[in-house]
Formats: C-alpha cells, structure tokens, sequence
C-alpha cells in the first residue's frame, strides 16, 4: 500500500485541477477539440454558428438530413479546418438550466478521455454566472477518474486541460473549486477501507485545515471514552484500527451561530456481531461518505473561504467483529447521557451519530445541524439511487434544501418523523433502541432515532444518502462503480458558499 502510495505521487491528477479562460477563437485555440452547441429548435450558439458560416453549412447540412435534432445529450464529431469539432445538443431553449450545461460539460470531458484527447475547448455557452459556475463544475465532475490503484501505464488516461472560450467569469473558477471539492470527496468514497481508515480522515482533516486556515481537534479512543462518547467507543471496541472524532471548525463569519455539519466516518462496515452476508459487503467502504461529503464541504470552504461559520464533526471507527466486539442486547450511555439498547449491532451508524450530535448540541450554539449518513438500506428500497431520504425537526431549513436541491440538480424527498415512528425507537428497559419496528419504514426509524440527540430548539435535518453516495447509473458526471461525492454541491449552495 505504502508502495502505491508513493507510486501516486507520481503524476496523477485523475480529475482536472482547474478549468482555464480564454479569448481565443474557435480557430485560434490549440486544444485538441472545440465544443459548441446546437438548441432543439436548431438555432446555433454564436461560436457553433461562426463555424457553420465558415465550413459552408456543414452543421445545418447534417440537420437537415436529421444526423442531429439538437436534442439534450447529442454529441457529434466535425472535422474543420483541421480541427475537431463537437457539436453538442443542448435541448429546449427555455429548459437549458445549470442541470443540462453541467451534463453537458460533463460530456465534453468524458468523450475526450474516451477518444484520448487531453486537452478540450469549449464555448462559454450561457451569460449568466450560475450556468458558468455549472459548466465548470461539469468539465471537472467529468474529468474525473480513480486511478491511485492501476500500476500499468496502458490504463492511466488522464485529461490535462480544459478552457472556457470567450468567457472572463469568475463562477468559472469558482465552479472548477467546487468540482474539485466533490472530487476530493469521491477519491475519499473510493479509497479502500484498508486504507481510508479513521486515521486517514483525521489525516485528510489536518489537510484541509491547514490549507483552509481551520482549526483542527481530534480526539482518540481514550479520550472520546473517558468523555463519556459510549456510542462511539461500543462500536470501536470490535477493531484494533484506532478510532477517531473529528471536529473541524471554520470560523470566519464574525459573531453570525455556526452551521454544523455531522457525517458518519464508518471506514468498513462488517455489521459487526449481527454480521451482514457476503455478497457486497465490499460496498460497505463507502459506509465513510458522510464523512467524506463533510469533508468535501470543508475542502471547498478552504478553496472558496467565504464568510461563514462552519463546523464538522465526524466519529469514525471500523465496525467489525473482534473479540471485545459490542453484542446485541448491550446498553450504551450517549454523550447527552440516554442509554441506548443495542438490538442489532449492524445499525451501527445512528450510534456513534448519537454522540456527534450531541456534542455539536452541547458544545456550540448551532444554527442549524445537518448530518449526512449511509444509515439505512431501506432509503434504496424506497427512493433507489435516485433520491436522498431527508427528515428533520424545522420547515425553514428543510425549504432551504429543497431550493438548493432544485438548483444543483441532486435530489431529496421527505419523509416523516411523526411521533408514531418516534415511539417505535422507545426501549422497554434503556431510553432508546437502535432498530425500530420490524421490516417497516427502516430509514425514518433511523431519523426517529438520531432526533433523541439533538436539542430540540435547534433546527436539524438528517440526511440518509445509503441510495446515493454510491451506485447511480453511469453517468457523463459521474463514472460507473465511483462514490458520487453527492451533496457537497447542495450543502454548499445552502449555505451561500457557492
Ligand atoms: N451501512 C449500513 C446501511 C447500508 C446498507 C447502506 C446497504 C447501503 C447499503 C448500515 O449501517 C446498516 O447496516 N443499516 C442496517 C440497519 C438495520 C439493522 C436496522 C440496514 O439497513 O440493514
Ligand atoms: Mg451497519
Ligand atoms: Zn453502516
């Protein structure tokens, strides 16, 4: 591993560090291929119609002998003076939104690296700053690869550089610091758990501080136990791989109350005594990506640094199934001092998420607490990989994630955290249990269970991203069998980060 690590420092980029701007003409550039685009009600934009005027009609010939509609996802490939063109498809004119130019972008990146092509050009294809800021995003998420793990240099093709044509936006840059934030994320998901271990997020959290100007806590085993975390150290007492809880803190929002960002850090999760089955426990390295999405935030606030207060606290541990492992039927005292009886040791995360929300209760004075966790399998019977299950305590906040979600395009559905469903977490002999009823409503059972953790006057949403950290459909944004570092985007959008 060591040796792969070494290896890594290599050269890899696996994803676009930035996305450059220039003035240059469709013919000026020197990149190895030009984008523009085409709408469904074939009206050329200005750069695509500058080529078609000059290659005698080449675009509008093979629109009209309907090689081409225009229609959202088209790609084709023109050769022009030498040079290659793509015209992409953009779709309906008065439905092109920051989703379709992302996607669109994203495309740009992906069918280069597909045809080997390093280096990509492409028309600023919209005025407006939030759609630059999504091109960029796109040409960035698209770009992205994992390759820390292939040795031979046959399957390293990386793509070197993209540029924005005609375009001086800053939302430009800020948009390419922000796809490189979810991609920090994703290469976190991605890593194995031999590998992203607690340790290692601590040590990618010291990272980020130090660039971000963030102070840095971490507490370990003996000290998170002697402080009265039992959530946390029960699930830590069945591995040897040493445990952590992180705690970041941004604070560059003068006197405003910090937003806090909890995230489930379970770096391999075995299920523990309750031990789950064989087939795919492998995906079980991604039970990490709540942490890895908090982590994504911070590394876009340490790019950005905007004026907020952000704090992020991630308990991390293995949950295995060594010889002093937590058994079904234990009892746990959480840091705000309820006992949790432990039915099944697999429903390990809404435990050491227990003590994470209740120290960001105790310790600051939140304005609002949002956490991110692969809590239930039950999300992905009800929502697939399509949406995230949201559940929370405060109509404001849960607006202002529906509108963010609305403009990032990544999808969250409520559900219900009625006082029935909190009475299914009760315990006949501790506060609490960590299972609700059986085989019904699983994942509001898990929200049910996290509510007991945060003071009640503070504005709270959990998030359950089991369906979507990992998982989706293929995607030009997004490629196949990745962490999708699903959102960073959103949290950052929500809080007028980006
Ligand atoms: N990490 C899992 C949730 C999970 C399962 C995510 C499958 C993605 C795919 C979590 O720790 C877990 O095991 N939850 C249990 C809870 C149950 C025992 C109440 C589950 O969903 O089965
Ligand atoms: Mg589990
Ligand atoms: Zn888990």
């Amino acid at each position: 591993m060591l040796l792969l690590y070494k290896e890594k420092k290599r050269n890899l980029m696996a994803h676009l560090p930035n996305v450059e701007l220039s003035n240059e003409t469709w013919n000026e550039t020197k990149a190895g291929i030009v984008a523009v685009g085409v709408f469904q009600d074939k009206s050329f934009t200005p750069m695509a119609g500058h080529i078609n005027d000059a290659a005698d009609g080449l675009f509008s010939k093979a629109i009209e002998m309907g090689d081409l509609k225009g229609k959202e996802g088209e790609s084709k490939l023109f050769y022009v003076d030498g040079k290659r063109v793509q015209l992409l498809g953009l779709g309906k004119k008065e439905e092109f939104d920051q989703e379709t130019i992302r996607m669109v972008a994203g495309h740009v990146s992906r069918s280069a690296i597909k045809k080997k092509i390093d280096n990509v050009a492409i028309e600023c294809l919209s005025s407006e700053d939030d759609m630059c800021q999504a091109l960029a995003e796109g040409l960035v998420l698209g770009s992205y690869q994992f390759l820390d793990y292939k040795t031979k240099e046959k399957n390293i093709f990386e793509l070197r550089s993209a540029t924005v044509l005609g375009c001086e936006k800053e939302a430009v840059t800020k948009g390419a610091m922000i796809g490189n934030a979810v991609c920090y994320a994703r290469d976190l998901g991605n890593h194995p758990g031999n590998v992203a271990t607690p340790s290692k997020l601590a040590a990618s959290a010291k990272e980020i501080a130090d660039e971000g100007g963030m102070d840095l806590t971490v507490f370990e085993r003996e000290e998170f136990t002697e402080m009265g975390m039992g959530g946390l150290a029960g699930v830590a007492q069945g591995t040897d791989e040493p445990p952590k809880f992180i705690i970041l803190e941004y604070m560059k929002g003068g006197d405003e109350k910090p937003k806090v960002l909890v995230g489930k850090g379970l770096t391999f999760d075995s299920g523990g005594i309750s031990i789950k089955g064989a087939n795919k426990m492998d995906e079980m390295k991604f039970d990490m990506c709540g942490s890895a999405l908090v982590l994504g935030v911070f590394k876009a606030l340490a790019l950005l640094q905007p004026e907020l207060n952000v704090v992020g606290i991630i308990p991390s541990t293995e949950n295995l199934n060594g010889a002093k492992a937590y058994k079904p039927g234990d009892i746990l005292k959480a840091y705000n001092g309820k006992t949790i009886e432990v039915l099944n040791t697999d429903a390990e995360g809404r435990v050491i998420l227990a003590d994470g929300l209740s120290y960001a209760s105790k310790h600051y004075d939140p304005e609002y607490i949002l956490d991110f966790a692969t809590l239930t399998g039950a999300v992905l019977v009800a929502l697939g990989h399509i949406a995230t299950g949201v559940m929370g305590t405060d109509k404001n906040l849960m607006n202002k994630i529906m509108e963010a979600s609305g403009s990032t395009g990544e999808k969250v559905w409520e559900f219900p955290l009625w006082p029935e469903f909190c009475k299914q977490v009760q315990s006949e002999i501790a506060d609490v249990k960590n299972t609700g009823a059986p085989m019904q409503a699983g994942s509001i059972a898990g929200g049910a269970f996290l509510k007991e953790f945060v003071n009640e006057d503070i504005p709270w949403v959990h998030f359950d991203i089991a369906g979507t950290a990992w998982g989706a459909k293929p995607s030009s944004l997004n490629p196949k069998g990745s962490a999708t570092g699903w959102g960073v985007r959103l949290v950052l959008d929500m809080m007028d980060a980006s």
